[in-house]
């Protein structure tokens, strides 16, 4: 299998278009917006950004429900506004991932309206459509009463968003259908057309929204692992520099089934939220951390997300990557309840981890959760982590300059933008600058299987690691800590906040502090 070149050393940049830059002054982001910003992603030293859904679309979920798979959404642009972005992201070597959405569409797409006719047409089975109105089959989440098709449909995440069919891997009922029905092949087929259609407009890929949920009845992922390879196959014959990530939560299936690489996230899973999520809402199967272990507070357990992450390091290793972002749209900001001070650590953190990092548009300023915002195409709580980019001190924070309403809106003035922190040496703008300049040219400090934790001991500070010749250390508590250390010659290569130094055997580390050194 083909690994694309760029990978190791890729430093994301998430883009939530309607919130990053105002081209046109109504209010709302656009294609053409981040065109214009793209020499900041480049200075801010990331050279791949993913843009979460930017296709026609209703808007029941923020662009997570597609009505038109070909198309930019006239709020944004165009397709030829597109071309223009991807060629100027080529031009200053950053490469540009799109959101593939394949689990579902909106209930306003074409083929949804076409398939809950009540005579049976092309797209009858694009759907998974029970064969009774009155039938609610258990495990599946229907929606019943709303067509003259005499059936109920499934669907995969909200109401408006029907799951397309890749058919069940075991079928229970004559209406599901087998991965082998043509229409359910045909589904596929549509998949693919609509990522070389991207490809060929010049994306790089594509970060691919609830990858594990294609084929039903699939209780291990075999059918839906499989029918990734398939597309990894046609990706690595056709387009072999593409990449696709996963939206999975499980990189031991994501990696088998062909992504290059998968989210390490806040679901599925608590070792995310064990290291950075204290007031997380989704702490899964293990007893609740005390806290994260980036807090002052010094309570968290690192053991917990080591005790999950690295087995699913290991297993991958050779083969692909996780991801680990500061956060996305579907979280809480992580500067909620953290001093600039803590965000330098986990924002360095994500930078030196083995992972691929992502920075979330406004993470590397410290944009603020905005509680308590009424939910905006269905956000919800996620609405107060969608806030307009905030640029300068200006007008709307320089985001746009219209006289109307904005998107969502903004933080109060004072609030974090980006002009202020460029002429700040010490603002965590510029940590997140020093780190991502770190990571490029140190290929020990890029994505790879070199990692390998030195010190890391059930609910104690710090945690150590080495990655190739450099050794970090990182003490989010206020009390400074020490960890015994086998002898060596380290060099200090930088160091946030406070300071750390080794001797006599023993690293010793200031409070809120992460220093890497290099053995010499
Ligand atoms: C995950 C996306 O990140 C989220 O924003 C969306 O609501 C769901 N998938 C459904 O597509």
């Amino acid at each position: 299998m083909n690994t694309p070149s760029w990978l190791k050393s890729a430093i994301f940049y998430e883009i939530y278009p309607q919130s990053f830059c105002d081209s046109n002054g109504d209010g709302i982001g656009d294609l053409n917006g981040i065109t214009q910003k793209l020499e900041y992603v480049r200075d801010l030293g990331c050279n791949a950004i993913w843009i979460n859904p930017c296709f026609e679309s209703p808007f029941m979920d923020a662009g997570y429900d597609i009505s038109d798979y070909y198309k930019i959404a006239p709020r944004y642009g165009t397709n030829e506004d597109a071309r223009r972005l991807f060629a100027r992201a080529h031009e200053l070597g950053i490469k540009v991932l799109l959101d593939l959405v394949p689990g579902h569409s909106s209930d306003r797409h074409a083929w949804f309206l076409k398939s809950r006719e009540a005579d049976r047409n092309e797209y009858s089975n694009r759907y998974i459509w029970t064969r009774d109105a009155f039938d609610y089959p258990e495990g599946f989440r229907v929606q019943s009463g709303l067509s003259d098709r005499n059936g109920n449909y499934i669907v995969n995440f909200f109401s408006s968003q029907p799951a397309l069919n890749y058919g069940f891997e075991r079928c229970d009922y004559d209406w599901q259908l087998p991965v082998t029905h043509p229409d359910c092949v045909a589904t596929v087929e549509e998949i693919k057309r609509i990522m070389r259609f991207w490809l060929d407009l010049g994306c790089d890929g594509f970060r691919v929204d609830m990858a594990y949920s294609l084929v039903k009845n699939d209780p291990d992922r075999t059918g839906t692992k499989r029918l990734w390879q398939g597309v990894r196959a046609m990706l690595d014959e056709e387009y072999p520099e593409a990449v696709i990530l996963s939206e999975w939560g499980c990189a031991e299936e994501a990696i088998d089934a062909g992504f290059h690489t998968d989210f390490y996230l806040h679901f599925n899973a608590c070792g995310y939220n064990a290291l950075f999520q204290t007031d997380s809402y989704d702490y899964v199967d293990r007893a609740q951390p005390t806290e994260c272990f980036f807090r002052k507070a010094g309570k968290g357990n690192v053991r917990v997300f080591l005790d999950e992450f690295m087995p699913k390091f290991r297993y991958i290793a050779g083969r692909g990557h996780m991801s680990l972002p500061t956060g996305n749209h579907d979280m809480i900001r992580y500067s909620h309840h953290r001093s600039q001070d803590e965000m330098k650590l986990v924002a360095a953190f994500v930078l030196l981890m083995p992972t691929i990092p992502f920075l979330y548009y406004g993470d590397e300023i410290g944009m603020r959760y905005l509680d308590g915002l009424v939910s905006k195409e269905g956000g919800y709580f996620r609405t107060g982590s969608r806030t307009p980019m905030q640029w300068t001190d200006g007008k709307h924070f320089g985001f746009s300059d219209t006289d109307g309403e904005l998107y969502l809106p903004q933080d109060e003035k004072g609030a974090p933008d980006v002009q202020t922190q460029l002429a700040d040496e010490n603002s965590l703008l510029n940590t997140v600058k020093r780190f991502t300049a770190l990571r490029a040219a140190n290929s020990e400090l890029q994505a790879g299987d070199n990692f390998e934790p030195v010190y890391a001991e059930d609910h104690a500070y710090p945690f150590a690691f080495r990655r190739g010749k450099f050794l970090i250390a990182v003490n989010p508590a206020k009390k400074s800590a020490e960890a015994p250390l086998a002898e060596g010659n380290y060099r200090k290569v930088i160091s946030v906040n406070g300071d750390a130094g080794i001797g006599a055997g023993k690293l010793h580390i200031d409070g809120v502090t992460l220093t890497v050194f290099e053995e010499v």
